[in-house]
């Protein structure tokens, strides 16, 4: 996907400067080859390779029509966790029948608007949803089907903020008591709620397989105990998403296709000990699937030696379009996208333009001697990036492109300074 001319780095063969001629920076940009390539994998590894399976594509990680557009080809369906991210999956076509609502706090607007929508999958987080979705699926005289989230007890993720399989989480029904078994049992008697099975999800920018095969092993388990206490019989199992991926370039990564076959190898086992038919299975990848294809190009600007101290090198952007080193220590592989064939020579803190010392996008980073007007290449930003870019300072959300075979072609546009106002009210009185 990287390649250099000369002192230039190209990107699926488009080079930095002409990028920025064109569109100026920050400038999202996506590999369509290197997207293309990690959905061929679900497809190859998981979904063709195994009967009875189903892939949703984790919205949140990057919800626009042009990667929608892609999943769609690839025999994907999509996850989405807010009426935007409905919205947006049906404006870029994606269509009801494979959009999959979830969420741990759905509104009565959320449901009615999936409902009016056409959509019927739904993985449901409490009891309040239970008798929601019921209610409301009468009303609007709709069969829906759900699978109830369970907290997994195993725990797994990069950080804090994206662990989500233990016990002390607000998401999914506990397991560590009965409620997940009143949740069963609630649902099988809820009108218009075609229970097909469970769901969990253990944490995000997962390293080790064994999580995932340890998730399928409790899984399995609660199966196993959801037929002996409610003579239900699992028919799906969705083990979520939280396949990691490598950020700098030292970084281990998760084998993704190695990793469902020992999936794959351990549900066959589990259920096979405990004479349970095997269940569909679904995986819900969202970071694995976008993070690598993407990269953020600034252009430098000042450069200060605070003498003793160190070196901070500014960019055009920072926590406005990468909020993650900010949120989760997160780190990223910066280079020098002008200066190829330099040496690296500068211990750098790489940090945005925003007004406050936590707008880092590196605090050490090893790049050639930069001056003003150099461009910078942070890798890795497909996922949780654009997603999560703000306006704050009232700094425009930047432009994304994708490239592919020398060629580039704009699929968001820059916002503007009309963008920054357009919801504003001027003028009334109270
Ligand atoms: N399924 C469920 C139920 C989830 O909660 C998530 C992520 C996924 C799938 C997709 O996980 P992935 O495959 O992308 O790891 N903003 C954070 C990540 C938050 C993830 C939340 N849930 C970050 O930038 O690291």
């Amino acid at each position: 996907m990287y390649t250099t001319n000369q002192s230039e780095c190209l990107i699926e063969g488009v080079s930095v400067r002409e990028l920025q001629a064109t569109y100026g920076t920050p400038l999202y940009i996506m590999s369509e080859p290197e997207l293309e390539r990690r959905l061929g994998i679900v497809q190859n590894a998981f979904l063709d390779k195994y009967p009875n399976t189903y892939a949703l594509y984790a919205s949140k990680a990057l919800s626009i029509a042009a990667v929608y557009e892609k999943v769609m080809a690839a025999g994907l369906s999509v996850d989405v966790v807010s009426r935007g991210e409905m919205y947006v999956a049906l404006h870029a076509g994606v269509p009801a029948e494979r959009i999959h609502v979830h969420g741990s706090n759905k509104t009565i607007l959320d449901i009615t608007y999936a409902l009016e929508q056409g959509i019927t999958h739904f993985t449901i987080d409490n009891m309040r949803e239970i008798s929601l979705l019921s209610g409301l699926a009468a009303e609007y005289n709709r069969e829906v089907d759900v699978l109830l989230r369970i907290v997994p007890q195993v725990v797994g993720g990069a950080h804090a903020a994206i662990q989500t399989g233990g016990v002390d989480t607000k998401f999914g029904f506990p397991t560590h008591d009965d409620t997940y078994l009143d949740a069963i049992r609630t649902t099988l008697e809820a009108e218009h709620l075609q229970l097909k099975g469970i769901h969990c999800h253990v944490g995000s920018q997962i390293q080790d397989p064994t999580l995932f095969i340890n998730t399928v092993k409790t899984m399995v388990r609660f199966m196993d105990t959801i037929r002996q206490e409610t003579g239900y019989t699992t028919d799906v199992l969705n083990i979520g998403g939280g396949f990691g991926v490598a950020y700098l370039d030292e970084d281990e990564y998760l084998d993704f296709a190695q990793t469902m076959e020992q999936v794959m190898e351990t549900l066959v086992e589990e259920v096979e000990a405990r004479e349970l038919p095997l269940p569909k299975i679904g995986i819900e990848p969202g970071r694995w699937l976008v993070a690598n294809a993407g990269a953020t190009l600034y252009e430098v600007g000042t450069v200060k030696e605070v003498s003793g101290v160190r070196t901070f090198v500014s960019v055009d952007g920072g926590m406005t379009d990468n909020i993650r080193p900010a949120l989760y220590d997160a780190e990223y592989e910066v280079v020098a996208a002008t200066r190829m064939n330099e040496e690296k020579t500068l211990e750098a803190k790489i940090v945005g333009a925003c007004c406050e010392s936590g707008d880092i996008i590196s605090n050490r980073s090893l790049i050639p001697p930069v001056t003003p007007g150099d461009l910078l290449l942070v890798k890795a930003t497909g996922a949780y990036n654009f997603s999560m870019a703000s306006n704050y300072n009232q700094m425009l959300r930047p432009a994304v492109v994708f490239v592919k075979d020398g060629a580039h072609r704009l699929v968001v546009r820059r916002q503007t300074f009309e963008d920054l106002v357009a919801c504003e009210v001027i003028g009334q009185s109270t």
